[in-house]
């Protein structure tokens, strides 16, 4: 059934945010299911759910996220980010139906000096990277009608996420320091949850990858110095680089995605970075 939707990941970001949108939406049934009720590192499940849900559309927002733990988790990710969307893929190919899927920024190595475009090459700098790409890749093959859209620094209301944590920590220090080399875009998870409901509700589900953030770029210490400022905390920050802040997994330098493909052909508008945070930390 097209009208039916079947959303991963229920009470993630990104999930919550697109169950937030679901009144916009009564001529879809909508159903969300959590970690109890699919398991993604579980494709005898996943396909079991698929079988008795029979969706139009999978939209897969599960995925395993915590990038340090990655490094020695390297199979249960494996299994969530890779084999779950091949398993999904697969049946999506087979029942006709369509699958909208978020990937990462994390494919690319982070050398680039310019905005980075859907046909850059690939090549994962961690774990987590590596298992997102070949998520990518096996929906590709997977003969179903697929949209890849890559994304970048997540955060909502909902969930844990860089916001929150520099709220938090501004609240307890009097100074803190932020990486200041690692360049990107923030997304606010609602407006990408818009996004993807604009490409659901499409005239023309226009199969490929396509890469969404918010508009601008800046650093970490930016995102940090801007919540600062509109939360009116006095915590001083120091400007860092990555490696006065070691990480498990090696993180991209250069994360600034190229917005114009998913824009002349979703026709999506995409909101100013700053704009975005002032409606989440209001709404917080
Ligand atoms: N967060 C970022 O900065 C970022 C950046 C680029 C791309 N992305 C991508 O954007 C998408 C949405 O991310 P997000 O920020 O919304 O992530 P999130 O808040 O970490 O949510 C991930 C969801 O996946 C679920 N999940 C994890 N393992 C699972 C399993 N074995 N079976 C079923 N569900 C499982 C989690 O369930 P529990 O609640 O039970 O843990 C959670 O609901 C993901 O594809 C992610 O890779 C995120």
């Amino acid at each position: 059934m097209m009208s039916r939707l079947l959303i991963t990941g229920k009470n993630g970001q990104l999930g919550s945010e697109l169950q937030d949108l679901q009144h916009n939406y009564p001529q879809y049934e909508m159903i969300f299911v959590d970690r109890e009720e699919m398991d993604l590192s579980n494709s005898e499940q996943i396909l079991k759910v698929l079988n008795d849900q029979k969706p139009g559309i999978i939209i897969n927002t599960g995925a395993y996220t915590a990038v340090d733990k990655a490094e020695t988790e390297q199979e249960l990710c494996d299994l969530i980010n890779h084999k779950a969307v091949k398993t999904m893929g697969e049946w999506a190919a087979k029942s006709n139906a369509k699958i909208i899927h978020i990937s990462t920024d994390y494919v690319f190595n982070g050398t680039s000096e310019i905005p980075l475009k859907e046909t850059d090459a690939t090549d994962p700098i961690n774990v987590y990277g590596l298992t997102k790409l070949k998520g990518e890749q096996v929906l590709q093959t997977s003969g179903a009608a697929y949209v890849i859209i890559r994304t970048a620094w997540v955060y909502s209301t909902y969930g844990a996420n860089f916001v929150k944590t520099m709220m938090r920590l501004m609240n307890e220090r009097d100074e803190i320091g932020v990486v200041a080399d690692q360049v990107g875009t923030p997304t606010y998870a609602r407006d990408l949850a818009q996004v993807i409901m604009d490409v659901v509700v499409a005239d023309a589900f226009t199969q490929g990858i396509y890469h969404y953030s918010n508009e601008g770029k800046i650093s970490w210490y930016d995102f940090a110095a801007a919540i600062k400022e509109i939360k009116g905390y006095k915590t001083k920050i120091n400007a860092i680089s990555s490696d006065a802040f070691p990480t498990p997994a090696n993180r991209p330098n250069f994360s600034l995605l190229d917005k114009t493909k998913i824009k002349t052909t979703f026709n999506v508008s995409v909101p100013y970075w700053k704009d975005s945070l002032e409606e989440m930390l209001t709404k917080l």
